[in-house]
């Protein structure tokens, strides 16, 4: 039992800082998520058992559904049509997003161009940065050239002198920037820990909605178990956007895994500059700059619908004598239950025996694939690799593989293939029970109902 410099006793639990899960002694590993060594031990204080346990009673009774007014959300848009895409469309005044992402991704960066972008529209941007200093921001937005009136920046850690600011100064958006290191004095633990960080978020929840004020937080995600993941904060905001990307390589992905004002499929892709972040409008050409037409086996084009755009990816496939008791299954990008399962595909009705090949599945770009539509590319990519054959330059592959080995309908197959004749590709493969009404000019369409059709289809060399 702990006691304080008054004597007083003061309670403490144990709280696992990647998901919340509260208990009252010390556990190795978490019940809930399975964490190891997660668990930290945080005090609770009065106020806080005292305010959760206060009852308020709203005198509002409920209303009938066909009464209620509907009023059309108000969206500012970034003007970075990359992020307003993600966005479903801009940022949704009085709401609460949260941009989560490794340390050093670009998170800061983004905020800090679309805070500029804001303030050419005579928005006024509250920059709350509670991770460096007024001089470091100002040096960056030198060097992103952001230098407008509308513009505030307001070093603080503590978030009633922050909520004092965001009542004062009344700014259209605010950036929190990061949630992990602000703290209420409400609640006794450090700065990142899960109390504080759900304390804050709920406040800053609050502060949006009844301030009508948009609000957009930073979450570090990390590894370790001592500071929070925004997992935590997930079902609390109306947004969540993940930024992804190789640390080691220029491209980032921007990706909305939950929005309560827009669909999430979409995803926004930049470059990341000497003067910070570009957007990339067409992500194909980008996925395909190391494309090598002439190619090494096992290399495949395919074409996945990402949202409500098409995209160019290639995936790479190895297959080779295994020297382990048992092959492995690699994958990157791609499900490995998927490329197993496809695999299974190609033994059972293709007579492929991989039962002593090791295969490894690679997609190109650092981008995760999780539509099926992809199968059939992974399918011919393993296949090709492991007849040693190389599968036509200029050729483009689309379609889901069923289990008996049939070549499954895919939607949005004409943008797929106006994508793929736009970048100057000559074949494109795709189910046979996927009709094309249009007429493509310089583009031969191969449909095709089973994967050993597809497999001759790409490997004559006759175009
Ligand atoms: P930052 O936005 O600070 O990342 P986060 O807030 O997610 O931690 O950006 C980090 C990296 O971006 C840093 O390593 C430097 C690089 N960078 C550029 O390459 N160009 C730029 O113009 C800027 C501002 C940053
Ligand atoms: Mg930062």
């Amino acid at each position: 039992m702990l006691y304080n410099d008054n004597m007083a006793k003061v309670k403490t639990k144990f709280v696992c800082q990647q998901c919340g899960y509260e208990t009252a002694r010390y556990m190795g590993k978490c019940p809930e998520c399975g964490s190891w060594e997660s668990f930290v031990e945080e005090t609770i204080t009065q106020e806080i058992s005292s305010k959760n346990n206060r009852t308020v009673i709203d005198i509002m009774p409920p209303t009938q559904i066909n009464k209620i007014k509907v009023g059309a959300e108000i969206r500012i848009p970034t003007n970075i049509s990359e992020f307003d895409r993600v966005l479903g469309g801009g940022l949704v005044q009085g709401s609460l997003i949260l941009i989560a992402g490794d340390p050093g991704i670009g998170k800061s960066t983004l905020l800090l161009q679309s805070s500029g972008e804001l303030c050419k529209q005579n928005k006024k941007v509250l920059y709350i940065s509670a991770e460096e200093s007024a001089s470091q921001i100002k040096l960056r937005a030198d060097r992103l050239q952001i230098t407008h009136d509308n513009l505030y920046i307001y070093p603080q850690t503590n978030f009633d002198s922050i909520k004092h600011q965001i009542i004062n100064e009344r700014p259209d958006v605010v950036v929190v920037d990061s949630i992990q290191a602000i703290y209420s004095s409400d609640v006794q633990s450090t700065a990142g820990s899960v109390s504080q960080i759900r304390e804050c978020c709920n406040a800053l929840m609050q502060l949006a909605k009844q301030e009508n004020i948009t609000i957009i937080v930073v979450g570090h995600v990390t590894k370790e178990g001592n500071i929070a993941g925004p997992k935590v904060l997930e079902h609390m905001v109306d947004t969540v956007i993940q930024f992804e990307g190789d640390k080691y390589k220029s491209y980032r992905i921007l990706r909305a895994v939950k929005n309560r004002f827009g669909n999430t499929s979409e995803v926004g892709i930049f470059e990341m500059c000497e003067k910070g972040l570009k957007e990339v409008v067409n992500p194909s050409e980008l996925f395909l700059k190391e494309y090598n037409q002439s190619q090494a086996t096992g290399s495949v084009i395919i074409v996945t619908n990402e949202g409500t755009r098409p995209m160019l990816v290639e995936i790479q496939a190895l297959v080779g004598t295994t020297p382990y008791p048992t092959p492995r299954r690699v994958t990157n990008g791609v499900d490995l239950s998927r490329v197993l399962q496809i695999l299974a595909v190609l033994e059972k009705r293709v007579g492929l025996n991989l039962s002593k090949q090791d295969v490894y599945v690679n997609v190109i770009g650092g981008i995760d694939i999780q539509e099926p539509a992809a199968d059939l590319g992974i399918a011919l990519a393993v296949a090709t690799c492991a007849r040693d054959v190389v599968i036509d330059a200029h050729t483009a592959i689309v379609g889901e593989v069923g289990l008996s080995g049939e070549i499954r309908a895919v939607n949005n197959i004409e943008k797929r293939i106006k994508e793929v004749q736009k970048l100057g590709f000559k074949k494109i493969i795709i189910p046979k029970s996927n009709k094309v009404d249009e007429k493509f000019e310089g583009i031969q369409i191969v449909r095709v109902a089973k994967i050993i059709e597809a497999i001759s289809a790409c490997i004559t060399v006759n175009t």
